[in-house]
C-alpha cells in the first residue's frame, strides 16, 4: 500500500509533529488499565524525539460528543505515558487548540513530548469541522497518523488536518498497515479466515467481502447457528437470527460460487444453561434438543479447522469460535487458536488476527505473542476487512506538501 511514511519526512530538527494517536484505552479508578496502545507509540515518539522535534500528541478518549467531561481528559494518560517513555509528558490541560494552546507548545523545548486534551471534548472534531483543522494544523509543522485504530473516522485530527500539513504514516501505523497487506492486499494463498461472534447481522458486510478473497473461511461462534439453521438444522434455544435464513443461504451460494469452502461445524457442544461449566455434551448437527443451547463447536469440527490451517499459507481472524468466556466453551476457539500459533512458529502460516474479542480470545488461549500480527483495533480492522477504505488512511496518500 502506497502512503507516505515517517521515515520520509527529511530533517525534522526544531520541527513540531503533530501525531495522532489512538490513546482510547480502558481505565479503571482513573488509571489507564490496558497501556497496548500507549506503547504502540512509543517507537514514533522516540524517532521524532531523536530527530530533535518536539512531539504534540492528539488523541480522543471515550465519546463525550464535543463536550467537556472531566472524567474522560487524557491527564491520567499523560502521567501513565510518560511512566512509559522515561521521562515528562506536559499535558495541556484547558488551553484548547488556540494561541494558548500555540504559546505552551513553543515554551517546550525541542525533543519534549506534549499531550492535548481529548480531541473530542472539540465540538468540531467528530463533525471534521474545516476550522477546527485549520486551527489544529496551525500548532505544527508536519502531521503523523499513528493511529490505525481511530483511521475509520474522518475527524478533524484523523481526517481534516492530513490535508493541511505534509502528512505522514507513524510506525505503529505502517506496521500495521504492512501486516495487514500481507493478510488480505497480497497474501500467500491458500488463504484462509476465521469469522466467529454473536451475529451474522453485524457481519455481512466482512462475510460478502472474504467469500470473494479467500479460499477457506471458516464460520464459528453464535452466527454459525444462523448457517446452520438455514440449513435446516435444528438449534433449539441457541442464540440465532431467524430473519437472516436467507441472508445465510445467500452468503453460502456466493461462496460456492467464488469457489470459497465453507467451514461450518460439523459437530456441537450443547447445554441447557447459558453458565460456566454447565452440564453438556457433544452431539451430531441434526441432534440439538428444543431446549439446549449451542455453545461450542466439538473435536470433529475443530480436526477439521486444525488440518486446514496445516494446508494454508495465510490466516486472517476475527472473532470466537464459541463461548470462549465460559469454561469449557472456550474449548474450539483455544484448539484453533493454539494450532494457528504453532503453525505460525514453525514459519508455516502468517496468522493476522484483530477486531473486538478477539485479542481476548487469543490471550486467553495464551497465543497472541505467537500470530504474525494482532491488531488491537475494533472498528478499523473490521471496516478493513470488509474492504471499505478508512479515512484517516486514505488522507495519507497524497499529501506531502
Ligand atoms: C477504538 O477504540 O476502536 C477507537 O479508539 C475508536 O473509538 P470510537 O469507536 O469511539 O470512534
Amino acid at each position: 500500500m502506497k502512503f507516505h511514511r515517517l521515515q520520509d519526512a527529511g530533517d525534522l530538527s526544531g520541527k513540531t509533529a503533530l501525531m495522532r494517536v489512538d490513546f482510547n484505552t480502558p481505565m479503571a479508578d482513573g488509571k489507564v488499565s490496558d497501556d497496548t496502545r500507549l506503547r504502540a507509540a512509543l517507537a514514533s515518539v522516540a524517532a521524532l524525539s531523536q530527530q530533535g522535534a518536539k512531539t504534540v500528541l492528539l488523541s480522543h478518549l471515550g465519546r463525550p460528543k464535543g463536550k467537556i467531561r472531566p472524567d474522560m481528559s487524557l491527564k491520567p494518560v499523560a502521567s501513565a505515558f510518560s511512566a512509559l517513555l522515561g521521562r515528562p509528558v506536559t499535558f495541556a490541560e484547558n488551553c484548547g487548540i488556540g494561541p494558548k494552546c500555540a504559546a505552551l507548545i513553543a515554551s517546550r523545548p525541542d525533543g519534549d513530548v506534549i499531550l492535548l486534551e481529548n480531541m473530542r471534548f472539540l465540538p468540531g472534531e467528530e463533525t471534521n469541522d474545516p476550522d477546527t483543522a485549520k486551527a489544529l494544523a496551525k500548532l505544527g509543522d508536519i502531521y503523523v497518523n499513528d493511529a490505525f485504530s481511530a483511521a475509520h473516522r474522518a475527524h478533524a485530527s484523523t481526517e481534516g488536518i492530513a490535508h493541511l500539513l505534509p502528512a505522514y504514516a507513524g510506525l505503529a501505523l505502517q506496521k500495521e498497515l504492512d501486516a495487514l497487506e500481507r493478510a488480505l492486499g497480497s497474501p500467500k494463498r491458500p488463504v484462509m479466515a476465521v469469522v466467529g461472534g454473536a451475529k451474522v447481522s453485524s457481519k455481512i458486510t466482512l462475510l460478502k467481502n472474504l467469500v470473494s478473497k479467500v479460499d477457506h473461511l471458516v464460520i464459528g461462534g453464535g452466527m454459525a447457528n444462523t448457517f446452520l439453521a438455514a440449513q435446516g438444522h435444528p438449534v433449539g434455544k441457541s442464540l440465532c437470527e431467524h430473519d437472516l435464513l436467507a441472508l445465510a443461504r445467500e452468503i453460502e451460494a456466493a461462496a460456492n460460487a467464488a469457489d470459497c469452502a465453507v467451514i461450518l461445524p460439523q459437530d456441537l457442544v450443547v447445554a441447557a444453561e447459558f453458565k460456566a461449566h454447565a452440564a453438556h455434551r457433544i452431539c451430531g448437527l441434526d441432534e440439538v434438543g428444543a431446549e439446549e443451547m449451542i455453545l461450542d463447536a466439538g473435536p470433529k469440527t475443530i480436526a477439521a479447522i486444525s488440518q486446514v490451517m496445516g494446508e494454508v499459507q495465510t490466516l486472517i481472524w476475527n472473532g470466537p469460535l464459541g463461548a470462549f468466556e465460559l469454561a469449557p466453551f472456550d474449548a474450539a476457539t483455544v484448539a484453533a487458536a493454539q494450532a494457528a500459533g504453532r503453525a505460525c512458529q514453525s514459519g508455516a502460516l502468517i496468522a493476522v488476527a484483530g477486531g473486538g474479542d478477539t485479542v481476548a480470545a487469543l490471550n486467553h488461549a495464551g497465543v497472541a505473542d505467537q500470530f504474525s500480527f494482532v491488531s488491537t483495533a475494533g472498528g478499523a480492522f473490521l471496516e478493513w476487512m470488509e474492504g471499505k477504505a478508512l479515512p484517516g488512511i486514505e488522507a495519507l496518500r497524497g499529501s506531502t506538501r
